[in-house]
């Protein structure tokens, strides 16, 4: 059997989903391994480095797309790609399927087996594959590198004989897995940080980290069984507006993080706190690809509001693409194992693992 890949479009994906290293590992589970020619080029990775873990390099697209039993990848190939499909194939990758919903169902009627990771359920044997979790960590680390390299002052605090720089002071939005790494991150370099959930159990934690933990006044229990946030009602918005007004006034970078599964990201700080912070702050909003957690993120472009920059990508990952691949590829290949019977040498779709089903789209 055959796992397979082709280059992703390079305008909006630098990452790729297998790495030479995994090359071994799927030939130890007994499959062979067939990548598109310049596959990794522009990581600094050589083809040779495909061919000398074992794998075959191809020219041809249709050839790869045909062949495999496994396409792995991490964006939906394009159409005329996709057209090169057949029953019984796999293809697994992050296809963002509420809005991809009716390729997908085309090529579910065709019966082939399109297997989204965003939607892996946040269970313990899920965990080597949780490419949420791998990208979110990557993606919280850089937004702090990011917004400390736009930042005009020193983040730690210096004592000079020339007189003191006082510590840069920053507030992050939203403690799960990205949050967490902001924390950590900005903490290394020397700053001072804040940081609010609606889940009350991400205090302790983000107490562990070194920040200090804002709690809304009043916060319901916003943590669905899953682990995720819930929506906040009215009531609970104006407190969480009165506390986080307050606070931006000091406040010199914000990393904004704060996502609900499958819905907008929740619009947390207003116009006019923003209006009420220091000239010269940063706000890197990593939930700008749904919409933000500003009145005025904008993805891809930096906006400027009164001299405070609102900056926010579509795909921050792409300023990591080495790191971000080497996990990913990590999860996808874990993902695979799981999928694969080594001793009958066959796929197995056993729709009673929660993974499997849980991750198949139709
Ligand atoms: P996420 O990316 O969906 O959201 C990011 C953060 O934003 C969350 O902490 C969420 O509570 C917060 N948020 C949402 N709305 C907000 C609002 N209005 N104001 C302030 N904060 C708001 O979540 P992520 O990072 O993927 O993790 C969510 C949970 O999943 C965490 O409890 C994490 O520990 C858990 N998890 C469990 C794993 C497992 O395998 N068991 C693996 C990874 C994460």
């Amino acid at each position: 059997m055959i796992v397979g890949s082709i280059n992703e479009d390079r305008k909006i994906e630098s990452r790729v989903a297998i790495t030479p290293d995994n090359v071994k590992k799927f030939i130890g589970l007994g499959l062979k391994v067939l990548v598109e020619k310049n596959y990794a080029q522009h990581l600094g990775i050589d083809d040779n480095e495909y061919v000398s873990s074992g794998a075959e390099i191809s020219e041809d697209k249709k050839k790869i797309l045909t062949n495999s039993n496994f396409i792995l990848q991490f964006n939906l190939p394009s159409e005329e790609n996709l057209n090169s499909l057949k029953e019984n194939q796999n293809l697994i990758g992050v296809f963002n399927p509420y809005n991809n919903k009716e390729i997908i169902s085309g090529l579910s009627k065709k019966k082939i087996n399109v297997f989204s990771l965003e939607l892996l359920p946040r269970i313990t044997r899920a965990q080597s594959m949780d490419i949420l979790s791998s990208q979110a960590n990557l993606a919280g680390y850089k937004a702090v590198v990011e917004a400390f390299a736009n930042f005009k002052k020193a983040i730690p605090m210096m004592m000079t004989a020339a007189g003191t720089i006082p510590a840069a002071k920053i507030l992050v939005v939203g403690a799960g897995v990205a949050g967490l790494q902001a924390i950590a991150t900005a903490k290394r370099m020397g700053g001072i940080v804040f940081a609010t959930d609606v889940r009350m159990s991400s205090k302790e934690q983000v107490e562990s980290l070194g920040g200090k933990f804002l709690t809304v006044e009043g916060a319901e229990n916003l943590e669905t069984s899953g682990g995720y946030a819930k929506e906040t009602s009215n009531e609970f918005k104006k407190k969480q507006e009165d506390l986080l007004s307050d606070t931006l006034k000091k406040i010199d970078i914000v990393i904004c993080t704060a996502l609900i599964p499958g819905k907008k990201a929740p619009v947390i700080i207003k116009e006019s706190m923003i209006k009420n912070m220091q000239p010269g702050s940063i706000i890197y909003d990593l939930a700008a690809v749904q919409g933000g957690n500003t009145a005025v993120t904008k993805a891809d472009e930096e906006v400027d509001l009164n001299g405070v920059k609102i900056m926010g990508e579509k795909n921050i990952l792409n300023k990591l693409p080495a790191s971000a691949s080497n996990l990913y590829s990590k999860n996808i290949f874990n993902f695979v194992s799981n999928l694969y019977d080594k001793e009958k040498k066959d796929v197995n779709i056993n729709l009673e693992d929660e993974i499997i089903k849980e991750t198949l789209v139709k």
